[in-house]
């Protein structure tokens, strides 16, 4: 997730663009850059925050139409190179979302010539932008982006700037969002109106496969065709605090809205569907390597640890490799059993968790290959590990992981269904199943999203208790232990995530009328054992809650509340299990008048022991 910002009117455009970029920190502040046209492109760029950028453009330096970039790195380190704008000679673009098929687009471009001074996707735009109308003489800047687009897969909002056009900006949308605004001096585009609300209420959202024009004197909207088409106005009602939750009350909320996006993202461009395989080239280690890999050690902390007990059940059952799963913190001071054969994979949202780092580094001193699931490009894991595989979230700012969680989710899925595939236990028909499975998962997400309010008025009902259980059985078991810690970490209210099977074993003493137990009772092979659990919690008088599956027309008998996902595949539940557990964490919360985007006594980033 990156933010753009474009102005050309009247005022001066590096003060609008510098604002209105800081409205937008949120999407991404690894690194920043602007580029102003007077007769020529000038540009400045530089790692860090838009403070940063500020610092380094000269006082004389000034114009009335720009584009601007707040970066959150998804191909390339934070580093100046690789901020944006980039250029292609006289052609300039800044670009929020993920070109999949820039590999093959920047084969193409270097066989023509064509030098990348960047690690980025969106280089390639521009050069594509530079090479198309070098070679349709006759095409304008819209022309040509309109023809780029035909050429480019995956997502994006572009903004362009072309000193032979130099009154106006080219916008176009795919799969990123991007709104224009409609000012007094001048014409704003960004990636979301929090950008320009100071300077205009006035917006029109582009839609997906549109162009956009603005010039000084007006705006113009093209469809893909090349036909200008009328849009709607709409008046915007939010203050700016408002608009950087996209209105949502907080951030926490936002974000969990945000996982159909987050998913799709972390997936692009990584799922062959026809060929029944995934496209990993992050993973460095060859198909030897891993048909040779003996045992892998996922070492992670707190909500990553979570998705990491998720992918100890993938790893075996999908690629038939022996997992453990290891606590940071004990990992590092135990004496851990390793050797060369056992691959360290950890798993941290910030690549900043202390304790994952001195982990990760005490299992190479064995000479194990260590790989990363992390969200944050440049973090201090990178450096650590061999390979690293990037959740493609963009940043979480609530303190409890949401977005981040399910999107380390897909990752695993992915990592577990290609070490299957390349040891010969997956079939590309049994890998494809799942891979189409995964593709559903934005839509699905989506439709529990839609069902949020039943999902409040559970939380509602039960907002005043003082204990609440959670289990379930195989990949469900983590989900219980997540959505335990979430609720906890938010509501204050103490919660436990079981096994269900180890219920009997000493916590069936606590429940009771008073402990509403929340069930995992969806589809698969263990069902019919959570069931029986179920049952065992009913008789000793608690409510029980369960999260199934649409299509399930038995569990009713048993339970008291049913909050319902989407049919799927087994093993792909625990996505859409965590997300109505998140939503019953934020409404508990909500209810009970907790700090839910900064609960008490936790940080986002725990650098320290
Ligand atoms: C809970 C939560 C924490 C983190 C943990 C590890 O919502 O966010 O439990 O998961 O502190 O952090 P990372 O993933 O950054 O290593």
């Amino acid at each position: 997730m990156c933010g753009i910002v474009g102005y050309v009117g009247t005022e001066n455009a590096v003060d609008i663009i510098i604002s209105s970029l800081k409205k937008l920190e949120y999407r991404g502040y690894d690194s920043a850059g602007i580029t102003v046209l007077n007769q020529k492109l000038e540009t400045y760029k530089t790692v860090g925050k838009i403070a940063d950028l500020e610092k380094i453009i000269p006082a004389n330096f000034t114009g009335h139409i720009g584009i601007g970039h707040t970066r959150w790195a998804t191909h390339g380190k934070p580093e100046t190179r690789n901020a944006h704008p980039h250029l292609s000679s006289n052609i300039a673009v800044v670009h929020n979302g993920i070109i999949e098929n820039y590999m093959k687009l920047k084969e193409k471009l270097i066989s023509q010539g064509y030098e990348f001074l960047s690690d980025t996707d969106t280089e390639v735009i521009a050069h594509l932008l530079h090479s198309t109308i070098k070679n349709n003489t006759q095409f304008s800047l819209l022309d040509a982006v309109r023809h780029v687009m035909n050429e480019m897969e995956g997502s994006y909002a572009i903004a362009v700037l072309y000193t032979a056009e130099p009154d106006h900006i080219v916008l176009a949308r795919k799969d990123s969002p991007l709104v224009i605004g409609l000012g007094n001096n001048g014409f704003f585009a960004a990636s979301d109106v929090t950008a320009f609300l100071r300077y205009t209420k006035n917006a029109v959202y582009v839609n997906d496969k549109e162009l956009v024009l603005i010039s000084p004197t007006g705006v113009e909207f093209y469809n893909n065709d090349g036909q200008q088409i009328e849009k709607k106005v709409d008046i915007i009602e939010w203050d700016e605090e408002a608009a950087e939750k996209a209105g949502y009350e907080h951030f926490m909320l936002k974000e969990i809205h945000e996982q159909p996006a987050s998913i799709q993202d972390t997936y692009a461009g990584k799922i062959s569907e026809l060929e029944g395989r995934v496209i990993l080239d992050e993973l460095k280690m060859s198909d030897d390597q891993l048909k040779n890999l003996q045992r892998i050690t996922i070492i992670a902390c707190g909500t990553s640890w979570n998705a990491g007990c998720v992918g100890k059940y993938l790893f075996e059952s999908l690629a038939g490799i022996h997992t453990d799963i290891e606590t940071a913190s004990e990992f590092r001071y135990g004496d851990p059993v390793l050797c060369g054969q056992v691959f360290t994979l950890a798993i941290t949202q910030s690549g900043e968790t202390a304790d994952t780092l001195a982990a990760i580094r005490s299992s190479k001193a064995y000479g194990c290959k260590a790989a990363a699931i992390t969200n944050v490009v440049g973090s201090s894991i990178t450096r650590e590990t061999d390979s690293v595989l990037f959740t493609r979230a963009g940043p979480e700012i609530g303190v409890a992981a949401t977005k981040t969680f399910t999107a380390q989710l897909i990752i695993l899925y992915l990592m577990a269904i290609h070490m299957g595939t390349v040891r010969g236990r997956l079939t590309p028909e049994n890998a494809r199943d799942i891979l189409v499975g995964i593709k559903q998962l934005p839509g699905q997400v989506q439709k529990v999203l839609n069902n949020k309010n039943i999902i409040k008025e559970c939380a509602e009902h039960y907002a005043k208790v003082q204990d609440y259980f959670f289990i379930g059985r195989h990949v469900n078991y983590p989900v219980s232990l997540e959505g335990a810690l979430k609720l906890k970490e938010i509501s204050y209210i103490h919660a436990e995530g079981y096994a269900a099977g180890e219920l009997k074993h000493g916590p069936l003493a606590l429940i009771s009328s008073e402990t509403p137990v929340v069930a995992i009772a969806t589809k698969g092979h263990t069902y019919e054992k959570v069931l029986s659990n179920i049952k065992e919690v009913k008789a000793r008088g608690a409510e029980v809650i369960a999260i199934a599956n649409q299509s399930d027309t038995e569990i009713n008998k048993y339970v008291d509340m049913v909050l319902r996902i989407p049919d799927c595949h087994e093993l792909l539940s625990p996505v859409l299990s965590s997300v109505v557990l998140q939503l019953l964490a934020y409404y508990t919360a909500y209810a009970r008048g907790c700090s839910i985007d900064k609960p008490r006594n936790l940080a986002k980033s725990v650098t320290v022991e």
